[in-house]
This record gives C-alpha cells, sequence and structure tokens, in this order.
C-alpha cells in the first residue's frame, strides 16, 4: 500500500491554507495501483478484471498531476454522461469525496456547468464524455496534457487516435522531475465491449503484461504498457462487499465470468461483426445492372430507428464502370445493399416517430422511376395486430406489401457472419459507401450478448443489423442476363478475374 500525502509547497500560488502544513489529500493505492502509478510509459493500460481498482486509480493519478504540475489540463473520458457522473462524481471513493478538504480551504472548485474541477494552481480536471454523435468535435482544437481513459473498450479505435491527437504540451511548463512523463495518456478498461479488438491489438498482443514497448510510429509512438489487474488486485471490494465475487461468478457465461474476474483478453471479443471492416466491404457506388435481382428490407421502429434496405444480388459478371473507371466485379450471389434510409432524428438510437404510412410513402420516394423490386421482407413484429391494423397492413395499403422473416436469431447471426467472411477472400456482402448511417456506423458497433455469445446485444443499436438479418436469411437468389449466351458465360469463367481488391474503395 502506498499512501500519498499531497501537502502544499511553499510559493505556489495563494496562501497556504493546509494549516501549518497539514495534509489535504490522504490516498492509500493497492500494490497494483501503485505499479501503475509510478509507471515511467505513457501510454499506460491499467486493467481486465471488474472492480480491480481501474476507476479509482485514474481519479487519483488525475488529482496527483493537477496538485505537481500548475496550469496542467486533464481530461478524465467515460463513453456515456450518466456513466461518468456515477462513476467518478459519487459515493466514498468518488472525485468530491476525495477532494473534500482541499474544496473546503479553497484550493479547488467544481464548476457544474463547465464539468471540470479547477484548482488554485491553474489545473484543471475536465469529465468529458462522449455520448452523442459529434460530441468529438468539441475536442478538435484542445490542447490536452494528461488524458484519462476510463473503460476505453467503450470507446471506437477512430476516438481514441482522435483524442490521442490532441495529447500535447503546448505552452505547459512541467517540472524537470516530471519532463519525460508528460504528455501521457493513462486508460483503465475491463476486456469485452466494441473496442475489445483494437484494444488487444494495441496493447495485450504486441508485449508481455508489464513490458514497456514502443507504439509503431504510424499509431502514435509512445511509450505502451499493459498492467493487468485482476479482482483479488483491490482488497477494498473485498472487505466492503464480500459478496460481489460470488455475484461475479454468477453471471450466466463462463467465458464472461473468466473475463471479468480474471481480465483474460482471450475469452471474450466483444464486437459482434468483428470481421467488418470498411477496406472490404464498403464500396462506391455504381449503376445496378438492370437484370440483377433486386429487393428490401425493414426492420420497424418509431421511438426507436427504423432500418430499411435496398439489394441487389451480383451475377458473377462484371457489373458496369463507375465513376473512376474501375469495373465491379462481384462473385455470384454477393449482396449489395445500393440504398439505405435509416429512421433516426441524428441522435443515436432515436426514432423518427412517424407513422407506418409516411414510412411506406417515404421508402417510395426514394425509389427510382421502373425500379423493379421482386419481394420485401420486413420484422415479424410488423404483422403483429393488436388493436386495429397491423404496421404490415398499412405498408400493404400504401402499396408495398411484406413479407415476414425468418424469425431464426442464431442461425441469422451465423448467416450474416458467414456473408461478411465471404468466400476465396472476397466478402458476400457489401454496401455501398452511400450506407452511412445505419450500416456503416452501427454494425462495427454491435456488442455480444453478454449472457449469451452467439448472439448480439439488442441493447446496442441493433436496427439495420435485424434488417440485414431478415436480408441474408430471405434465400435471395441469381438473376442472370437473359441476352448473355452461354459461349459468354464460359468465357466469363475461363478469364474473369476472381474478385480481388481492386473494386474496394478505401
Ligand atoms: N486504493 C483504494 N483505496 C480505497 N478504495 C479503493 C481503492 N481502490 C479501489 N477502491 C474502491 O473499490 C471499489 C472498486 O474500485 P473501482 O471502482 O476503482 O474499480 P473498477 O475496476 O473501476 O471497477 P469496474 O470494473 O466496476 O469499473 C470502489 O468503491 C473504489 O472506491
Ligand atoms: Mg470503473
Amino acid at each position: 500500500m502506498t499512501l500519498i500525502r499531497q501537502k502544499r509547497r511553499a510559493g505556489q500560488g495563494g496562501p497556504d491554507q493546509t494549516g501549518g502544513g497539514g495534509h489535504f489529500l490522504r490516498v492509500s493505492l493497492h500494490a497494483k495501483q501503485s505499479l501503475a502509478f509510478v509507471s515511467p510509459a505513457t501510454e499506460l493500460l491499467y486493467g481486465g478484471a471488474a472492480g480491480g481498482g481501474k476507476s479509482h486509480l485514474l481519479r487519483v493519478s488525475a488529482i496527483r498531476w493537477c496538485l505537481e504540475v500548475p496550469g496542467i489540463q486533464c481530461y478524465l473520458f467515460r463513453k456515456s454522461h450518466p456513466d461518468l457522473r456515477a462513476n467518478h462524481l459519487r459515493g466514498a471513493g468518488g472525485l468530491p469525496a476525495l477532494l473534500a478538504t482541499a474544496t473546503g480551504r479553497g484550493l479547488v472548485k467544481w464548476h457544474d456547468q463547465a464539468r471540470e474541477f479547477r484548482f488554485d494552481n491553474g489545473a484543471i480536471l475536465k469529465l468529458a464524455h462522449l455520448q452523442h454523435e459529434g460530441d468529438l468535435d468539441k475536442y478538435q482544437g484542445a490542447d490536452i496534457h494528461v488524458l484519462l481513459m476510463d473503460e476505453l473498450t467503450h470507446f471506437s479505435a477512430h476516438q481514441y487516435r482522435f483524442l490521442r491527437a490532441r495529447v500535447r504540451l503546448g505552452g505547459l511548463q512541467v517540472p524537470d522531475r516530471y519532463a519525460a512523463l508528460l504528455p501521457r495518456i493513462e486508460c483503465a478498461t475491463n476486456p469485452g465491449s466494441i473496442g475489445h479488438a483494437w484494444v488487444k491489438r494495441s496493447w495485450i498482443e504486441p508485449a508481455p503484461p508489464f513490458q514497456i514497448h514502443t507504439a509503431p510510429t504510424d499509431d502514435g509512438g509512445m511509450q505502451r504498457q499493459y498492467i493487468p489487474a485482476r479482482l483479488a488486485d483491490n482488497p477494498t471490494l473485498a472487505e466492503r462487499d464480500p459478496g460481489y465475487l460470488a455475484r461475479l461468478e454468477g453471471l450466466s457465461h463462463p467465458a464472461l465470468v473468466k473475463a471479468m474476474r480474471d481480465g483474460d483478453w482471450d475469452i471474450v471479443a466483444g464486437q459482434a461483426l468483428e470481421m467488418w471492416s470498411g477496406e472490404r466491404h464498403v464500396i462506391r457506388p455504381f449503376a445496378i445492372p438492370r437484370h440483377w435481382l433486386r429487393f428490401r428490407s425493414i426492420d420497424w421502429g418509431s421511438s426507436k430507428p427504423f432500418s430499411i434496405g435496398w439489394w441487389a444480388v451480383a451475377d458473377g459478371n462484371d457489373g458496369p464502370l463507375n465513376k473512376d473507371g474501375i469495373p465491379h466485379i462481384l462473385a455470384a450471389g454477393t449482396l449489395v445493399r445500393y440504398r439505405e434510409w435509416y429512421g433516426w432524428n441524428g441522435a443515436p438510437d432515436q426514432g423518427l416517430r412517424i407513422t407506418a404510412r409516411q414510412v411506406a410513402s417515404g421508402l417510395l420516394e426514394r425509389q427510382q422511376e421502373g425500379e423493379k423490386i421482386v419481394y420485401t421482407v420486413a420484422d415479424r413484429a410488423m404483422f403483429n395486430r393488436n388493436d386495429g391494423p397491423s404496421v404490415a397492413e398499412h405498408f400493404a395499403r400504401a402499396g408495398v406489401p411484406l413479407r415476414p422473416s425468418d424469425s431464426a436469431r442464431k442461425a441469422g447471426f451465423q448467416e450474416v457472419r458467414a456473408r461478411l467472411i465471404g468466400t476465396d477472400g472476397a466478402p458476400g456482402l457489401v454496401v455501398f459507401d452511400t450506407c452511412r448511417d445505419g450500416a456503416i456506423r452501427t454494425l462495427p458497433n454491435l456488442v455480444l450478448d453478454r449472457d449469451d455469445p452467439e448472439d448480439v446485444d439488442t441493447r446496442t443499436e441493433d436496427h439495420t443489423y435485424d434488417e440485414l438479418r431478415y436480408a441474408c436469411m430471405s434465400r435471395p437468389w441469381v438473376q442472370r442476363s437473359p441476352r448473355r449466351s452461354s459461349a459468354g458465360d464460359r468465357w466469363q469463367q475461363a478469364f474473369a478475374p476472381r474478385p480481388s481488391a481492386h473494386w474496394r474503395t478505401h
């Protein structure tokens, strides 16, 4: 156990109010936390088990930097605002409690509007989140001297890299003893969740635990270190809440128990569609040949978003050239999502709240003259009749007859995964780069169900996934061109290039 005592140093701005040199921050750290606290690494990950004392370490470390370095700006991130408050601002170990003595002596003040603690030496501890789309842009011009990320796997690699690019000293005067340590990043996390794969790739895979290694230059080039923490490394929890371990062990999936109790990174792969890749699955739009089978799929929502996808089935022959003169050659049977309508109001998981008839007519407006749609597969729930006509009946009356989807969730999950993986290196499903709101934004964020790793967590924004699952399970078929001769087909089979990387766009 380390006891950290912060005493106000003479001449450090403002009168000494500690009462004759008394200590105003008395915090103890457990052994593993102490290791992390004194680590010379500049891109540190402390983590693993649930309850291992991760959030506490970040709070104590942030306070240390603010007390030690006048004018420093520390940013403590959690993904959502409610988590930020619940985790860091409440309770006996929360920031206000840790800083109570200093606050009482006027050395620190909480500014609710700006959501930051201001220290009288000019240091700032800002509490930040990325709950809403666009939140990231707020940090575009920030100078972050110490970036603290709690539950790092809740963030995407893109968000992390963006924030890391804001980590810089600017005009900060750093005391000599901290010159090698600042600017720095300190992260804490459990395995699992949407960022599992990239966090594992960055910290867990390249080097054994505790070993400091230099990250590649195209990945920040900082001094990286992973310090694993198990539940047993936080004796406070066992003392205060002896039943916690049993509750963790009562999680229904043994893999999850291992991940949460021991911080085992090999067990839980949080991302449900980890094979999704912008490079492989997102393509530039091209004119779909007229004879390709086209259909639609729909997942209904009103207060939650609805999702509509328009699909075409490639026939294995080259499509027309795109605007860059590149032919699109997709394997026969590849599903091409060429249009989507994601019914959201711009805030994650918030629907448009419009009627079934409005959606049906909006759908028809989005189509082109003469576009031949062979069928529309839809969420089974749309056929439920409670007190009157079902959503499907409204659609039918508006000119959009629907066919109920296959409801087998697990088989559907496997089918979607198999399509994304594809065969011979070519994916069995691609999306136009215009399908941004539904497919491109939400598919990579899907998380496995914590209680059932063979399914997607339905609490995440899964509407496009469901709609895409209906599409994959609808047994679409390949429609060949009536004009192509069999000799032409034979030529294609013999000489046409295999589906390859050249049609990929990013
Ligand atoms: N060194 C310590 N001294 C006193 N209390 C501590 C210490 N470390 C952790 N705690 C307390 O133990 C409890 C769990 O710690 P903490 O919240 O930091 O764990 P965590 O790993 O972040 O957990 P989770 O996985 O739930 O986010 C908290 O009440 C915290 O205040
Ligand atoms: Mg925590």
